[in-house]
């Protein structure tokens, strides 16, 4: 070999190193990606902007992020009109440097609000102004940047009647088809989301949800896709039967369909059966969304036990995702690895698996 074609092969075994990670064609990401579908978690930017391993396995395996706190109201405007976009941008940076898809969360919450907002008194024009204002800031900014928006979130309560919340009561039952309009308005590329938990399957609950965007398709508003949040545990966790059907009705309605948000609690110490049926579970909703055309994300509350809201949240509980504390892979990893691989190679071989996609 000549001393020109020697450094050339260097150089170009060293660019494929430095690509590895992200390309690598055993990774979630990767595997997913031949079966058109989207692998996601949230992103804690704190952790980020501080661990280095934290940031190299998200851009490793996953190629769909949602900022777990990061866009929300009280982070954006903490004060009435001033915006703070620091964490978001990076956010946003981190995403583009990474080949990844960004998933805004979220403009329409009870939660999280600043106290300026929750503690104020404002006229129902005046509140219709601020969410107005919110949202045209926030999705103008990532415009062309941010490909989908969680538009609103958790608006129907679990009986399957609308939530009565700060936003429905200073405005009124019309607040979401605003919502919906500016955000399409700021970005009528953007894909736009409802978002809500504990209706992944069959019940009262996501019948409500059901009836929710099937009223604002009816109405005109830009709705495009439904979040199924999917934040489980071994006792309390949808039948994947019944993701799988919910997912169907929602499709014929013209909507998307996304698991976005799924983790499942464990009682601490975890013990190795509940691991294993931890790995279960992830494989069956995985499952139900692949059976679904319309399903085009699957994403977990965060990427790394280390990060994950459950422990503080439900004291007592954690392990709730696919890396643990360390970064090293669990069973519920290997599970979707699994599925994903055999997706990806019956692609390559026309084999048909279960779950694949028509
Ligand atoms: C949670 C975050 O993970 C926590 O860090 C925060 O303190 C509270 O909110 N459903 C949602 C998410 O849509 O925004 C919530 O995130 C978890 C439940």
């Amino acid at each position: 070999m000549s001393l020109r074609a020697a450094v050339v092969t260097t150089v170009f075994i060293a660019a494929c190193a430095a690509a590895l990670p992200a390309v690598a064609a055993d990774t979630l990401r990767a595997l997913a990606q031949s079966a058109s579908l989207r692998i996601g978690t949230a992103v804690n930017v704190d952790a980020l902007n501080t661990d280095a391993a934290y940031a190299r396995l998200l851009a490793r395996e996953f190629d769909l992020v949602t900022p777990e706190n990061a866009m929300k109201f009280s982070v954006v405007q903490p004060e009435r009109g001033r915006f703070d976009f620091a964490q978001a941008d990076a956010l946003v940076a981190f995403a583009e440097a990474h080949g990844m898809q960004v998933n805004g969360h979220v403009l329409v919450w009870h939660q999280q609000l600043p106290d300026w907002l929750t503690q104020g008194q404002f006229s129902r024009d005046e509140l219709k102004a601020i969410l107005r204002e919110h949202i045209r800031t926030l999705v103008t900014r990532y415009r062309g940047r941010v490909a989908s928006w969680d538009v609103a979130a958790e608006a129907v309560a679990e009986d399957g009647h609308a939530r009565e919340t700060f936003w429905s009561r200073g405005i009124g039952p019309d607040y979401l088809v605003l919502a919906f309009q500016w955000a399409h308005e700021a970005d009528p590329q953007a894909h736009l989301r409802y978002n809500d938990y504990g209706g992944e399957g069959d019940g009262a609950k996501s019948d409500g949800i059901y009836d929710l965007v099937a009223g604002l398709r009816r109405k005109g508003a830009p709705i495009h896709g439904v979040g199924l949040q999917m934040h489980a545990s071994l006792k309390d966790a949808p039948r994947a039967r019944d993701v799988r059907i919910n997912m169907k009705r929602l499709a014929a309605l013209g909507l998307q369909t996304h698991i976005s948000e799924m983790d499942v609690m464990l009682p601490l110490p975890a013990s190795r059966a509940d691991l294993r049926a931890q790995a279960a579970l992830y494989r069956d909703m995985l499952q139900a969304c692949l059976a679904v055309l319309q399903c085009r994300s699957f994403s977990v509350w965060g990427a790394s036990d280390r990060y994950s809201w459950i422990p503080e949240f439900f004291p007592g509980q954690g392990d709730a995702l696919l890396f643990d504390a360390d970064g090293r892979t669990k069973p519920a990893y290997e599970s979707v690895r699994r599925i994903l691989r055999a997706l990806a190679s019956s692609k390559r071989t026309g084999k048909t698996v279960k779950g694949q996609r028509h």
